[in-house]
């Protein structure tokens, strides 16, 4: 492996890492020599991926709308692993009946708008503060939020989680501007869809036709894909990158509008 891509000897905290990609960069992570905390809401699932990697991964409980419990998070990675030098802030409020809930503005409710922004700006914002100074003191820190293509475009619905994702963009380019001297990098990685179990399991056969429709790649993401990414950003190997969105969805935010019906007319 180059050597710039190595993670020997650096502690990386993971949110959201009990399953999908999160689950797919701790594979990856610890395969190039990094140590893991998984923390995340689900502790019986981040229990079990932290098995198959033994010594390399602690499972920590942790609620992204409970301020304590990230608190508790962070001194806890510190205490075991002692020192902190990667962060992914990859978790996200999650659930169908959130999802569903997830409308157009004009039919939104502030219940399910503070849900999103507390779990997705407020609970993010809080981790990375609180690991800040550990980041500092690694003097090679860095993080990478996992954002997604829905924050770039317009859509029908889905307006509190772009909103969120699109405000994490901006934290983003804010970390990167404020602490870069500091040693500190920080990015992002925008997804398009990826067929996570959870993902893959609900999903409507003619969304993912859509989708894939309106994608120049022939194919629509794999946690893999995401994580392959999350780990070159947190690598030495991106030293230079920070502030950056790095758009990993297969095209499908690239092209001309209308991409589906111009394949058709040009007979593709
Ligand atoms: N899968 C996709 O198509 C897709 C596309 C674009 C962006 N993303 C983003 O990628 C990231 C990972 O998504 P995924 O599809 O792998 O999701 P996932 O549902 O597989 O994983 C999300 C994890 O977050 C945890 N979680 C939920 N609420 C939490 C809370 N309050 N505190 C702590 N942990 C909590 C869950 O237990 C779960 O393990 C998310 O930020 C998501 O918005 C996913």
């Amino acid at each position: 492996m180059y050597k710039a891509l190595s993670l020997e000897g650096k502690v990386a905290i993971i949110t959201g890492g009990a399953g999908g990609i999160g689950q797919a960069t701790i594979e990856l992570m610890v395969g190039r020599g990094a140590r893991v905390a998984i923390a995340d809401i689900a502790l019986d699932r981040a229990q079990a991926v932290a098995a198959k990697y033994g010594d390399s991964a602690l499972a920590i409980e942790m609620d992204l709308t409970d301020e304590d419990s990230i608190k508790r998070m962070v001194v806890r990675v510190v205490e075991h692993f002692g020192r902190i030098d990667i962060l992914h802030n990859n978790a996200t409020a999650v659930g169908q009946h959130l999802v569903a809930a997830d409308n157009a503005i004009g039919e939104m409710s502030t219940d399910t708008w503070d849900t999103f922004f507390d779990t997705n700006c407020r609970g993010t914002m809080i981790v990375t503060r609180e690991a800040l100074p550990h980041l500092i003191a690694s003097g090679a820190g860095a993080i990478v939020n996992t954002v997604s293509g829905m924050a770039l475009q317009g859509n029908i619905r889905f307006h509190a989680y772009s909103a969120t994702k699109a405000a994490m963009i901006q934290m983003t380019r804010a970390v990167a501007t404020a602490y870069g001297r500091k040693g500190v990098r920080c990015n992002a990685v925008a997804p398009g869809l990826v067929l996570t179990e959870t993902v893959a399991k609900d999903f409507p056969p003619a969304m993912l036709k859509l989708v894939l429709d309106e994608t120049p790649r022939d194919r629509v993401g794999a946690p893999h894909d995401i994580a392959e990414v999350v780990a070159f950003l947190a690598s030495d190997a991106a030293r230079n990158i920070t502030g950056q969105t790095l758009v990993a969805d297969g095209g499908v935010s690239i092209h001309i509008p209308g991409f589906s019906a111009y394949r058709e007319f040009f007979g593709e």
